[in-house]
């Protein structure tokens, strides 16, 4: 049973903000479960994520180009995309958060053989760099000046899982339009967004003015989401001169935290935006 639903959310600011500060590598962070980027580690997780965009934006031609934002802890989704057609991927962080164990890699390829989908032999390769390179895959993991080194229009499919809730507010749109410069004219993007706040999956995020909630401080504390609200994220896909189409919305019966306790600039939103909990959204370049 996990205690952590029992922890108020603001011992775990308070908790992540000193822990975030200590000396301790990541490898045991991730271990207690304390700061994690996600479970792309796990084949079947990996495989279910990329599927579930896969399918949502429908056929690509044998030999596509797929890029990957925030794959967090592991690059599992390069086999996956190989598996499914792909011939070359790319796959951006703002951090070199992913495991040089080779273990869940060779876990994947028996993973797809067991289901009958093509793999690659890569149990002569003893490195990330070597599997990587007979994928043909690309990590890069510094972010927007990442996306910056992506050829124009050379791909076809992007996709995110729980990522976009992520980028910094002020590079939001920037990223946006250069996913937009990125992929192909017939490329398309899916992007799974969580808006929950990432201390209990209420919006407890809503409580803090801007200045303190975008601080550097705040933001690198290991809780930070831009709260960018759902006809907002929408408005600045169409800014970047995508053609929006939502796919699917969850939302709450009820918001989650008493509105008198949001901060001013959340106050004036309808109750209806504020309990939309995350959605599913396929772009598609104008
Ligand atoms: C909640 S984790 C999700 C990881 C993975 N997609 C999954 O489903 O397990 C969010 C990831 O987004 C990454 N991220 C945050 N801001 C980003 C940005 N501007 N560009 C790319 N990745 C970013 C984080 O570093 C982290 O790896």
């Amino acid at each position: 049973m996990s205690i952590s639903k029992y922890i108020p959310w603001w011992v775990k600011i308070a908790a992540k903000i000193l822990l975030s500060r200590l000396p301790v590598d990541y490898k045991l962070w991730k271990q207690l479960s304390l700061f994690q980027h996600g479970y792309m580690e796990h084949p079947s997780y990996a495989y279910q994520v990329f599927k579930q965009h896969f399918d949502k934006v429908g056929e690509f031609k044998t030999g596509f180009v797929s890029l990957e934002i925030g794959p967090g802890d592991s690059l599992l989704s390069a086999i996956v995309g190989q598996a499914f057609g792909g011939s070359a991927s790319y796959l951006v962080d703002v951090g070199a958060f992913v495991s040089r164990d080779v273990k869940p890699y060779r876990e994947m390829v028996c993973f797809l053989s067991d289901k009958g989908l093509p793999t690659i032999n890569i149990s002569s390769l003893n490195s990330l760099e070597e599997i990587l390179a007979a994928y043909c895959a690309t990590y890069k993991n510094n972010g927007l000046s990442s996306l910056r080194e992506i050829p124009t229009q050379s791909v076809d499919f992007i996709w995110s899982q729980a990522v976009l809730e992520h980028i910094r507010q002020a590079e939001f749109l920037e990223t946006m339009q250069e996913l937009r410069r990125i992929i192909r004219k017939n490329g398309v993007c899916s992007h799974r967004v969580d808006l929950r706040d990432h201390l209990g999956g209420s919006l407890n995020n809503l409580r803090f003015p801007k200045y303190l909630w975008e601080s550097d401080f705040m933001a690198n504390s290991g809780f930070y989401t831009n709260r960018i609200h759902y006809y907002q994220m929408i408005n600045l896909f169409q800014q970047a001169n995508f053609d929006v189409k939502v796919i699917k919305v969850e939302r709450w019966k009820k918001l989650p935290t008493p509105k008198t306790k949001f901060s001013k600039e959340f106050q004036s939103l309808s109750d209806e935006e504020l309990c939309v909990s995350g959605f599913d959204v396929v772009l598609k370049p104008v």
